[in-house]
């Protein structure tokens, strides 16, 4: 019997999807995440032709420039930071595109000039009405922008033209504050207009666990508690908060990444099979498998959280965190999270989760790793399979972007001694194709209102359920503990699994 195939969407995917006509406001412009991110993607996306060819990006700042400034400040970030290279057509027809308005967040002149700049990119470049709203603005400035955006017009479309919101996490810092963030943001914009940025979700690497998963025969069938001993995932970083301190301290790993990359990484690898990829589907079954996670009753013994101390990272000695420029001497905000979860349901019953993200840690390296339970019977000898550890399907986020199977191999020579060996899916190895970056992706979807990428809030509301108890409970512990930089994070999170007698992969 053939089953249907879940990956087919609606539409066919194989035609080159393009925006169509359009525009973009960005608030924001000076930060990082616009220069860093958004910036080179939209130039990238131009470049590949996937950009209409009257799309305009407006830049809103409190700075007193002219157009020409903020195309300038464009045009270094493309030259800093685009994927693509850099071709002077490509890059002058998207300038043609670029505004500036000035103005304060609580500043309606300024959103009346907004709107005007609108009217006139409608009429002189063809956007047609429709327009997405980037907030690359600290959340506190959410809820105020969304309230100038409706009081000033630019919040609902006319007619057939669209309006669209995108905001990056964090999506509050706890349940409470979420769901408030959410209310502000719904006084100005139906739910289906809001697009929530989780730039894993954009990553090749995070889609490919869909393709992996759902695409394939041979391995759904062990995906389960039958055969899978425990999952690990982890997001290592090398760097340390890199000039952040003013949003990182006070927030911390779990905060940062597990609350939302983490979990999502999660909840696409241990959710049952969609009905099909389209959005409602899709995020359907990630809410129903972050509905069913729990955490194990003691929290002292399944959680573990570090900071990092001075140390070495890439051959150079390193501060600690808290000798980083703008972190405070008391500072207790954890660099380093690991937490153990559980998925109530039949197919990961007594199989456990273990997460664990840092800061200055070995090395820069994000995976999941599915380890299997050990064959119930080995007919070789003790010494033979001395070396055989479990097997195991690794999925490299990144770097090194692929899949590795671990299984057990005969040494070649005269007696049986079995190793552990590797089968590995490189990218490089066997696509032509190089991968887009996840802001290219997510932005392209924006454009066309692809939502099935987006968390939705009832996800991030479920994610902040998980961790709010974790972090009320560390909030009462006092200090993380320190681990030197360059090192996988102190000895509590070793101690963490080792108590279920398993170890954490050194990647
Ligand atoms: C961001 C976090 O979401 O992800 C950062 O706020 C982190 O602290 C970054 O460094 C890592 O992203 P990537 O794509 O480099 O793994």
């Amino acid at each position: 019997m053939v089953r249907p195939n879940p990956l087919r969407a609606p539409e066919d995917r194989r035609l080159p999807r393009i925006a169509g006509p359009c525009g973009m406001v960005l608030f924001g412009v000076t930060g990082d995440l616009s220069r860093k991110k958004v910036m080179p993607a939209i130039y990238d996306l131009a470049n590949r032709g996937l950009l209409p060819p009257g799309f305009s990006l407006t830049g809103f700042a409190r700075r007193d420039w002219a157009d020409q400034d903020f195309a300038d400040i464009v045009h270094d970030s493309v030259k800093q930071h685009a994927r693509t290279e850099f071709r002077e057509e490509t890059w002058k027809q998207l300038a043609e595109g670029f505004r500036f308005v000035q103005g304060d967040f609580d500043d309606d002149v300024a959103f009346d000039n907004l709107r005007r700049t609108i009217e006139e990119l409608d009429r002189d470049r063809g956007t047609d009405g429709n327009h997405a709203f980037y907030l690359a603005i600290p959340p506190a400035f959410f809820g105020v922008v969304a309230r100038q955006l409706k009081e000033h017009g630019l919040a609902e479309p006319q007619g057939d033209a669209w309006r669209r919101v995108v905001i990056e996490k964090p999506f509050g810092h706890d349940l409470e504050s979420a769901r408030e963030l959410s209310a502000d943001l719904a006084t100005a914009f139906p739910s289906d207009t809001i697009f929530r940025i989780d730039h894993y979700l954009g990553k090749e690497t995070v889609q490919n666990i869909l393709a992996m998963r759902f695409a394939n025969e041979m391995f759904e069938p062990l995906w389960n508690s039958n055969f899978v001993d425990h999952v690990q995932i982890t997001m290592a970083e090398d760097g340390g908060i890199e000039g952040r301190a003013g949003y990182y301290d006070g927030i911390g790993a779990a905060r940062d990444v597990i609350q939302n990359h983490l979990l999502q990484l999660m909840a696409l690898v241990a959710m049952e099979e969609p009905k099909s990829f389209d959005a409602l589907d899709l995020r359907t079954e990630k809410q129903k498998l972050l509905a069913s996670v729990s955490l194990p009753r003691r929290l002292d013994l399944t959680t573990a959280r570090g900071q990092y101390a001075e140390g070495w990272s890439g051959g150079r000695k390193v501060r600690g965190f808290h000798d980083e420029d703008g972190v405070r001497a008391t500072s207790r905000t954890e660099t380093f999270a690991a937490v153990t979860l559980h998925v109530d349901n039949r197919r990961w019953a007594g199989v456990p989760f273990y997460l664990r993200t840092g800061k200055r840690l070995g090395r820069r390296v994000t995976e999941v790793a599915v380890v299997f339970k050990r064959a119930p019977h080995q007919p070789f000898s003790a010494t033979s399979v001395e070396e055989l550890t479990h097997n195991a399907i690794v999925i490299r986020v990144q770097p090194d972007e692929g899949v590795t199977i671990r299984f057990g191999s005969k040494v070649p020579g005269a007696g049986m001694e079995i190793r552990d060996v590797n089968m590995d899916f490189v990218y490089g190895g066997s696509f032509t194709e190089s991968s887009p970056e996840a802001y290219e992706r997510l932005i392209l979807d924006v454009l066309l209102g692809d939502p099935p990428l987006f968390p939705r809030h009832e996800e991030v509301e479920l994610s902040w359920k998980i961790l709010d108890p974790v972090l009320e409970f560390w909030e009462r512990k006092g200090r993380p503990d320190p681990y030197p930089s360059g090192t996988w994070g102190p000895e509590s999170a070793d101690k963490m699994l080792a108590r279920d007698g398993r170890t954490w992969r050194r990647p």
